[in-house]
């Protein structure tokens, strides 16, 4: 297991490479664990690349965005990207509510077709919300908690594929691209946490649903899905991590729980500060756990990982189970929901 001061060195000596500089996409990058992995993107690249915020948080994110780094502006080192317009580097906030997975499907048109984006070189998925309440469907007859911790990860995976895959053409044939090594996806959620097993009868969890139980479930779903997508492109890394507990925005609550705010924030900080990872340092994991997963593993590069809230990869400790035709099922289910298809009647399937 890295320790976070070897972790810090392995990020800082990671070669990223500005010719061109890299494409970083980060969903739920503006608060908590994906903020935290934003800023050290932009510190480690020292402003020398293209990150995109995606989020719902317009204010935050514009507070974000300002304070980080920027590159000397005559930079000679960063070369343009052959495959867009863009200018050089730089920060964008888009704003989407992935519960939806429409909004996805257009923020994807948005991203290629506005934008210019070609290419994506590292996807972040740390958009999700916690919480053990009752089901509660979205207008595309998908739970929210459901869809912001997972379907709307297979739905990004589904969508970004073309622009990973040129990130992977490039890092086999140009030098910046080897540098950099095979284009990384991850998923930050609980690689390693799940526990009971997988209701192949009922994956969605339209017949039986409990808080506790999605939590759970969204767990193996993720684990589910860097399987499957590591399986059908071998060439990008697919990693599931476990941040650990972190001192991040899921322990601010809402509505009637608000007064909780007051003694989490005040009564119980010191104790939350000694207990819990902060951001930061969880994100040097983090980021630790991406990269790791871009470069050669037994002259491989790309495939699947799973990483524990310390970067040590975890194998295949406490992977649900499935068979070879749950597998299938779970990957035709998983294209039926999340494909756009406009607002299906709830409870549908
Ligand atoms: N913190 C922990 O201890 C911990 C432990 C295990 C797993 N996790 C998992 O790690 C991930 C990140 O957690 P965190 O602690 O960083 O949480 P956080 O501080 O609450 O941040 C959550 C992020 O998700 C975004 N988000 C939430 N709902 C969204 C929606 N419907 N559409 C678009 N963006 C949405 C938020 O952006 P906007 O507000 O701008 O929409 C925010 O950027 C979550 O999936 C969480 O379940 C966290």
């Amino acid at each position: 297991m890295p320790s976070l001061t070897e972790t810090r060195t392995y990020n800082r000596t990671f070669e990223f490479s500005s010719a061109p500089a890299p494409v970083v996409v980060v969903f739920g990058g503006t608060s908590g664990i994906g903020e935290a992995i934003v800023r050290l993107f932009a510190t480690l690249t020292k402003g020398r690349v293209r990150i995109i915020i995606v989020g719902r948080n317009k204010e935050r994110a514009e507070g974000i965005i300002a304070s980080l780094p920027q590159p000397p502006e005559e930079d000679q080192s960063v070369q343009p990207d052959p495959d867009s317009n863009l200018p050089k580097t730089g920060y964008t906030f888009l704003p989407c509510d992935v519960t939806l997975m429409g909004n996805i499907h257009a923020l994807f048109q948005t991203l290629t077709n506005d934008m210019g984006i070609a290419r994506i070189d590292y996807l972040v998925l740390s958009a999700g919300v916690f919480g053990f309440g009752g089901r509660e469907d979205t207008a595309e007859g998908l739970d929210v908690k459901l869809a912001s911790r997972f379907y709307s990860r297979w739905k990004i995976l589904e969508e970004s594929v073309p622009l990973l895959e040129a990130s992977r053409s490039m890092a086999q044939s140009t030098e910046a691209g080897r540098l950099r090594g095979a284009p990384g996806v991850l998923s930050v959620l609980g690689a390693g946490q799940f526990m009971g097993s997988v209701d192949y009868e009922d994956i969605g969890m339209k017949k039986g649903y409990k808080g506790w139980k999605a939590v759970v479930q969204s767990i193996a779903y993720n684990d589910l899905m860097v399987q499957a997508f590591a399986k059908r492109y071998p060439g990008i890394s697919f990693t599931h991590a476990y941040p650990g507990a972190v001192d991040s925005g899921m322990l601010r609550f809402e509505g009637n729980l608000r007064v909780l705010n007051i003694l989490t924030q005040f009564l119980l900080r010191p104790l939350i500060r000694v207990v819990m990872t902060s951001t930061t340092d969880c994100a040097e994991w983090m980021v630790y756990s991406l990269l790791s997963g871009s470069k050669e593993v037994d002259g491989v590069a790309g495939g699947m990982f799973r990483r524990n809230n310390r970067g040590e990869d975890i194998g295949m400790d406490a992977f649900p189970n499935v068979e070879e035709e749950e597998e299938k099922l779970f990957f035709e289910h998983c294209m039926d929901a999340v494909s756009v298809r406009g607002p299906r009647e709830i409870g549908s399937s």
